[in-house]
């Protein structure tokens, strides 16, 4: 083999792989602006073992729509088990869902939509979503968690705008009427 081979070659294989690195660009701009499919970014601690006595205490979880209008879903990840075991949000509206986790990592993605993130203890996972079309969604956990992980999930209920009706404290369940 030639010199002039070699350099041949050596061209053919930079040329390989710069296309090859061109595709896997073009394939994660085309994701993320046209399908807003973005690996979540938002850097928030949280100490996971006071976690159930702030934000993330049994009154605050689930859905509420704040005196400002904003709507906050609040969701704790634990071994094996999201709670509340269903969330309620208005269709079309954009929600904010707060998650975190006291245990160990957990991950969730709603069926259907590009709502996916890890949940990761110490940490405040942050995802801004709105629900186009009315229905019940399956919220499974999908990062393995334990011996009970093929049984964590939860559903998210995308209630008709119509029915949508926080009560006196600005509180949505899915065990509301409708
Ligand atoms: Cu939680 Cu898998």
């Amino acid at each position: 083999m030639s010199e002039q081979d070699i350099i041949a070659a050596e061209r053919r294989w930079g040329v390989i792989v710069a296309v090859t690195v061109g595709i896997i660009f073009a394939v994660i701009t085309v994701t993320s602006l046209a399908m807003a499919l973005n690996p979540p970014s938002h850097v928030e601690t949280i100490d996971p073992n006071t976690l159930h006595l702030g934000e993330f205490a049994e009154a605050n979880l689930g859905t509420t729509v704040g005196a400002d209008g904003a709507i906050v879903t609040r969701i704790v990840a634990t071994q094996f088990l999201f709670e509340p075991r269903c969330v309620a949000v208005p269709e079309g509206k954009t929600v904010t869902f707060r998650l975190s986790s006291p245990d160990v990592i957990h991950g969730l993605i709603v069926a259907g939509t590009n709502i996916n993130t890890m949940v990761v203890p110490g940490y405040v996972s942050e995802i801004h979503a709105a629900l186009r079309k009315a229905g019940d969604y399956r919220m499974p956990c999908h990062e393995f968690c334990g011996i009970g992980h093929s049984e964590m999930w939860a559903i998210v209920r995308v209630v008709p705008t119509a029915q949508w009706q926080p009560d006196e404290h600005g509180k949505v369940s899915c065990a509301a009427p409708g």
